[in-house]
């Protein structure tokens, strides 16, 4: 397989870089919650300016219809600023007259361009949009790991425009999504949770294979034992799933894909839930389960303490609701322990691992969440591949 090109190996210096950052993060009342993400780019960002670049960056933000100032970069790129200690102008626009003008007085200061999504042709990679995206640049340099899914103009058509290269941040994610899909150290245990099964059907058939242990929870795991023939009440069941899910069981050989014996059962989905331990064969036909209970959780955590590789995606709970969080906490506190090479993807994993500041201890935090499992299953991603098919090729000289 051809490397993907590193900005170690082009020239920046007096260039304008234009960089995809997945600067996609929660705001809460116009402010954002959480700086993950932000820290995330600030090296690939902070390397080009020491290179002499002069860097403009652009990201999505959300899912809006359209321009939508509700999903404006403005509170983004303001606090990527702070958190860089870099002035920040943020253009009107994406690829406009805004842009065009911002990049032209571009001093020392990092330009944010607007909201990619605010483009109608951004997730229909349109031909003009990238070309418009190329023309306010020298080089492109793709970091946007969490959106390398997406085909987009911002992550693969600027690609195909531009001299390009992966950022460090791109680079380490790659790094580590291949040592756990390569030939991993073993026993190699993966944990599955969240809410949808649908979400991770391909992710669990694509492992199943390559690990000694799944450990699943989460509401994906209702469906799951409903297709074993328990009844789990009220508990989040996808019936259009359950034969997928049915087959997927048949395929694995007994213990390798491990689902929950007890689970927490609550009367109502509310953070004051009246709720009990119930055995997995006995969940009351009323309740509703928002947690795996403590025998799981302490089976689960001693798989983990013998792992030599770990891969975790999604919460074993409603972790965000206390009486429904120590499912998430143990594995949280199990994979923070161990000695495995650990990966961690999922924006609630990274958030509950953060919350509890065990996000230190684990080998590689990902800032991808569908963007690992998509390649966990597909084995690449089209914001990966177009560097691959343009490694090799000659930056401009600048101002060219
Ligand atoms: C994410 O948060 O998973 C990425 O930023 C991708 O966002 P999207 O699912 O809206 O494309």
């Amino acid at each position: 397989m051809k490397p993907l090109p590193s900005i170690a190996d082009a020239e920046y210096d007096g260039r304008t870089v234009l960089v995809r950052s997945d600067l996609n993060v929660p705001l809460r009342s116009g402010a954002v919650e959480d700086d993950f993400r932000l820290e995330a780019a600030l090296p690939t960002i902070r390397a080009l300016r020491a290179a002499g670049a002069r860097v403009v960056v652009c990201s999505h933000l959300g899912r809006p219809k359209g321009i939508d100032p509700a999903f404006s970069m403005r509170p983004v790129g303001e606090r990527l600023g702070v958190l860089g200690g870099f002035p920040v102008t943020i253009a009107a626009d994406v690829a406009g007259a805004g842009a065009s003008a911002a990049v032209a007085a571009q001093g020392d200061e990092v330009v944010v361009l607007e909201n990619t999504r605010f483009e109608p042709g951004e997730t229909a990679n349109d031909p003009d949009l990238s070309d418009r995206l190329a023309a306010l640049a020298d080089a492109f340099v793709m970091d946007a790991f969490g959106s390398a899914h997406r085909a987009h103009s911002s992550t693969v058509g600027v690609a195909e425009r531009l001299p390009s290269a992966a950022g460090p941040l791109l680079l380490a994610e790659v790094e580590a999504f291949e040592k756990i899909l390569g030939s991993p150290d073993r026993p190699y245990v993966v944990v599955l949770g969240g809410a949808k099964v649908s979400d991770k059907l391909g992710v669990i058939r694509a492992l199943l294979p390559k690990v000694d242990v799944m450990l699943v929870g989460g509401a994906m795991c209702f469906t799951l034992l409903a297709a074993e023939g328990f009844a789990v009440g009220r508990s989040l069941v996808e019936e259009d799933m359950l034969d997928s899910a049915a087959a997927v069981l048949a395929s694995s050989d007994g213990s390798r894909l491990t689902l929950p014996t007890d689970l927490v059962a609550a009367d109502r989905m509310a953070a004051d839930a009246r709720h009990r331990v119930v055995a997995a064969a006995s969940i009351p036909g009323e309740s509703v389960c928002l947690d795996i209970g403590p025998e799981t959780a302490e089976r689960f955590s001693a798989m983990l303490d013998g792992a030599d590789t770990v891969f975790w995606n999604g919460p074993m709970g409603v972790f965000e609701w206390e009486p429904f969080a120590a499912g998430t906490r143990r594995v949280a506190q199990a994979i923070a322990g161990s000695s495995a090479y650990s990966v961690v993807g999922g924006g609630d994993s990274v958030a509950a691992l953060r919350a509890m500041a065990l996000d230190g201890k684990v080998s590689h935090l990902s800032t991808g969440g569908g963007a690992g499992l998509e390649l966990i299953e597909q084995g690449s991603l089209p914001g990966i591949e177009v560097l691959r098919a343009r490694s090799g090729r000659p930056a401009p000289a600048p101002g060219s």
